[in-house]
């Protein structure tokens, strides 16, 4: 190799370091809980029956549903995945990337644009109704929420939040 080729090659490899060091975008919310989107998007993909999630129950009959099918979940994760189910169903869930955004999609992509999530979301403690106040402060309002969206953010909220401080990435502790 030329000097001028093994030059090039570094250069090559620091570019490519430094892009795999670069943090993913889209994904990077692994850290936080799973909503109900995502935990019905993994049963639907090992073979839950999409035509199961088309009838009307009620919030008692999901959770039934959420314990019977969702066996290899926490306890957390089949209430989580209740309460979306209570919010949302029925539900066409034929195409699975089309289900509505879930309580950490919404966190993650509806919060950010003003302020950080640690203090504000990712570190509080709060009731359904508590979360659901959130989006009565005069700086909310604006925000273009569905009723749906609202409740289904304020139940997940209540039933994954707070996070410990360990638990959140050290790019986002402020
Ligand atoms: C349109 C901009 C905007 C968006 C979007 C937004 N906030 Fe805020 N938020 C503010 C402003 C402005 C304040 C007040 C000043 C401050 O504390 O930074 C605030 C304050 C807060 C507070 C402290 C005061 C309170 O009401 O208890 C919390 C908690 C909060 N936001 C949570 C959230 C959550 C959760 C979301 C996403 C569902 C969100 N915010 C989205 C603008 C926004």
């Amino acid at each position: 190799m030329t000097p001028l080729r093994r030059s090039l090659a570094l250069l090559g490899l620091a570019v490519a370091a430094f892009i795999a060091s670069l943090p993913a975008a889209g994904e990077d919310f692994d850290f936080m809980p799973k909503g109900g989107r995502a935990l019905l998007a993994g049963l639907l993909k090992e073979g839950l029956p999409p035509a199961e999630l088309g009838g009307k129950r009620t919030e008692a009959e999901w959770r039934a549903f959420a314990d019977a099918r969702g066996k290899a979940l926490s306890e957390r994760e089949r209430a989580t995945l209740a309460a979306y189910l209570a919010v949302h169903a029925p539900l066409d869930a034929g195409n699975p990337s089309a289900l509505p955004r879930d309580g950490r999609d919404l966190a993650w992509w509806e919060c950010q644009s003003c302020h950080s999530l640690f203090s504000g979301y990712l570190t509080q403690s709060r009731e359904p109704q508590g979360w659901r106040n959130v989006f009565l402060s005069p700086f909310h309002r604006q925000m273009k929420l569905t009723d749906q969206e609202k409740d289904e953010f304020a139940r997940y909220s209540a039933l994954n939040m707070p996070l410990k401080v360990e638990q959140v990435p050290p790019e986002l502790r402020y």
